[in-house]
């Protein structure tokens, strides 16, 4: 089983400030901090921490070439990854006294995405192989059915929120990750429990993992339900929490462990990342996230 990613690649640029700016304000940063990060990547180097065959495939401009030197350091695999004449993605990230975040994002090279590259990476992989998506790069649908014809497993987190997401075939998708937003734009549901029903009834095949913030998270397949408490942390930057849950579940999951072992390492992971600045950096080590484990939380 091989792992593909098919996502973002962004230049990160941090600022910290007291609170997030409101319309017609001007602030002050405290610091200002230039980091890798994009969904994809946090999701590539948080699956790498502790499975060895993860494949990166995307875009970056020629101002973003060390986002793959980056990767190539954290065991990712990145010879999918091509340069586009467009520029990096970047985002652009308030982060209050809270941990709290708002993002502005960039796409620039993220939707450099053609279908002769999709299907040349894709060639490489097959039945039982792991494509992992998020909703920072353009052609996904292509990506959706081509992978589906190959008939390899498709997760997506169908983050950051936009209208396409409630146009994607989740018939063909095996695993969604959303939060309650997500899930309520998918859905058009307002609770929690009509968002779950909403899935099962929908889609009958589709697993589901919600997370629920500091309500911890659920995981949905057919008659399977299983709840995972959140772990409590002092929270210094939320950036990137989401990715490191998805990393960290998908690796496990597909790696065939028991899913309550994969909630709850995911959770675990998304804690520890809380409690470091930025995104991709503050992604833990398998041994940290153990560790942490072990400890009495
Ligand atoms: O999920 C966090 C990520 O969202 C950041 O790294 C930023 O690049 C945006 O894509």
């Amino acid at each position: 089983m091989k792992i593909l990613n098919f996502g973002s690649l962004n230049i990160d640029i941090f600022f910290r400030v007291e609170e997030i700016v409101k319309p017609g304000e001007t602030i002050s940063a405290k610091s200002i901090e230039k980091r890798p990060g994009g969904k994809g990547l946090n999701q590539s180097v948080a699956l790498a921490k502790s499975f060895d065959k993860v494949y990166h495939a995307g875009s970056v401009g020629g101002d973003g070439l060390y986002l793959i030197d980056y990767l190539k350091k954290e065991n990712v695999d990145t010879k999918y990854i091509k340069q586009s004449e467009k520029l990096t993605g970047n985002a652009i990230i308030q982060v209050d006294d809270k941990g709290e975040n708002s993002i502005v994002l960039y796409k620039g090279a993220n939707f450099d995405n053609d279908e002769e590259f999709i299907d040349k990476v894709l060639d490489d992989f097959g039945e039982n192989d792991v494509l992992v998506l998020q909703n920072e790069i353009n052609s996904m649908k292509y990506l959706i059915d081509r992978a589906y014809e190959k008939n390899m497993k498709i997760v997506l987190n169908p983050s950051p929120i936009t209208d396409r997401i409630k146009e994607f075939d989740y018939e063909k998708i095996d695993l969604i990750l959303v939060n309650e937003h997500e899930a309520a734009s998918i859905s058009r549901k307002k609770t929690n429990d009509e968002k779950i029903a909403y899935f099962k009834n929908t889609y009958p095949n589709l697993k589901v993992v919600m997370t629920l913030g500091s309500k911890g998270s659920i995981f949905i397949a057919k008659d399977e339900k299983i709840k995972q408490d959140s772990f409590k942390v002092k929270a210094l930057d939320t950036t990137g929490a989401g990715d490191t849950f998805t990393g960290y579940f998908v690796s496990y999951f597909y790696q065939g462990k028991d899913v309550k072992e994969a909630m709850e390492i995911a959770s675990k992971a998304s804690a520890l990342s809380v409690t470091k600045k930025g995104a991709s950096i503050s992604i833990p080590s398998l041994d940290d996230v153990k560790n942490f484990e072990r400890s009495d939380v």
